[in-house]
């Protein structure tokens, strides 16, 4: 936790900066909290509706709680001695554990209803697991993901806010072969197929320091950002962290960064680290901020660090743009385009606009 400083109060728009770590964690601690709360809630509905029905369960449940408790009480007393208990003790509770099973399953009932169901299986919601090495505990990455999201306001679009590739429609694109129209010798429908198998793969072998980087290029509303989501969703289900900016707000942070390292002591410098760290960086809408010289430099960058970080862990990157690629070579240094033409797999993504489509059904 840091302090704030007097200059803090002076400049709000840096006590944000300053104060983040506190109540960031703090926000984290309570999303998680309200996690833990929806899946204990569940747990209680689905308790009521079963115990109404099937008394048994009810009685099951209190017998296992109850259980520990005897065999306590039974070796404090001096009944038995303490190895045999604890041997009966769980022996009683697998046949209450297994007779439970066998009433839920009889009535068409999963085997497991009975157990919270975390959004994080790793952490059962709480944030922290045991480190590998056994040696005290270590943040899970489904909190990690949280303080990115955070941090970067990464959560603030449709990213969240899909199912991954099973949410991806191919039939919003149309199956007519067009090419003066849509650019492409095939139609669009064929040609997002295609797209759409080469990101599964990408995302099954995502830990590959083979596996290429993407980029997404195509007019407006083709579903480059949609992709991007959808590709995103699939590797936090995985447990990889990522991140989210547009290239205005990558900018925008790189330089506030920058101003402020040099500026501010207190900066917290972990905010540059995760663009170059973070397992999967996505950087929309490449081309739509505004120009200026720092830009080549910075980009390259970051491409740079995150290929050679990239052998040691995942660290891939998705460009997407509205740009067109021969147009892309005015906007931007000529290195930066062989770089990306060499390390990146470009995806032309064609058809009408989707918001259109979308608005006139
Ligand atoms: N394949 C798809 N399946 C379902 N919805 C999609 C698909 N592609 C795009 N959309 C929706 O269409 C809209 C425009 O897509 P978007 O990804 O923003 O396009 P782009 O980034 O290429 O401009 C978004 O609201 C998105 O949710
Ligand atoms: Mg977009
Ligand atoms: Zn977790």
């Amino acid at each position: 936790m840091k302090r704030m400083s007097v200059s803090a109060y002076k400049y709000p728009e840096r006590m944000i900066a300053i104060s983040i770590s506190y109540s960031i964690h703090q926000m984290i601690r309570n999303e998680l909290d309200k996690k833990r709360r929806k899946a204990m809630d569940e747990l209680e509905r689905r308790k009521a509706e079963l115990y109404s029905r099937f008394p048994r369960l009810d009685e099951i449940e209190n017998e296992i709680n109850t259980a520990g408790l005897r065999y306590n009480k039974a070796i404090l007393m001096g009944k038995v001695p303490a190895d045999s208990a604890a041997e009966e003790l769980t022996q009683k509770i697998e046949e209450l554990v297994e007779e439970r099973r066998q009433i839920l399953t009889a009535n068409g009932y999963p085997a497991d209803y009975l157990v919270p169901v975390f959004e994080c299986s790793k952490c059962s919601d709480t944030g922290i697991i045991s480190s590998p090495d056994g040696k005290g505990d270590i943040l899970c990455v489904c909190y990690r993901q949280l303080l990115l999201d955070y941090l970067y306001d990464n959560s603030n679009l449709s990213i969240s806010r899909n199912d991954g590739f099973a949410s991806f429609n191919t039939d919003l694109y149309p199956d007519t072969v067009d090419e003066e129209r849509y650019g492409i010798k095939k139609s669009p429908r064929r040609q997002i197929i295609g797209i759409l198998e080469n990101c599964r793969q990408f995302t099954e072998r995502f830990g590959d320091p083979e596996t290429r980087n993407l980029l997404f290029c195509g007019p407006t509303g083709t579903g480059k950002t949609f992709m991007a989501g959808c590709i995103a969703m699939e590797l936090m289900r995985a447990g990889h962290t990522v991140l989210y900016f547009t290239a205005p707000a990558l900018f925008n942070t790189i330089y506030e960064y920058r101003y402020n390292s040099g500026n501010n002591e207190e900066w917290d410098p972990g905010t540059y680290k995760n663009i170059l760290e973070a397992d999967l960086l996505i950087i929309d809408d490449l081309g739509t901020e505004s120009p200026s010289a720092m830009r080549y430099a910075e980009l390259l960058n970051i491409l740079d660090t995150r290929t050679s970080n990239d052998i040691r862990k995942p660290c891939k990157t998705i460009i997407a743009t509205n740009i067109d690629l021969r147009n892309l070579f005015e906007y931007y240094d000529e290195r930066i385009v062989s770089r990306i033409t060499g390390s990146f797999d470009i995806y032309r993504f064609a058809g009408d606009d989707i918001r259109n489509l979308r608005r006139q059904s």
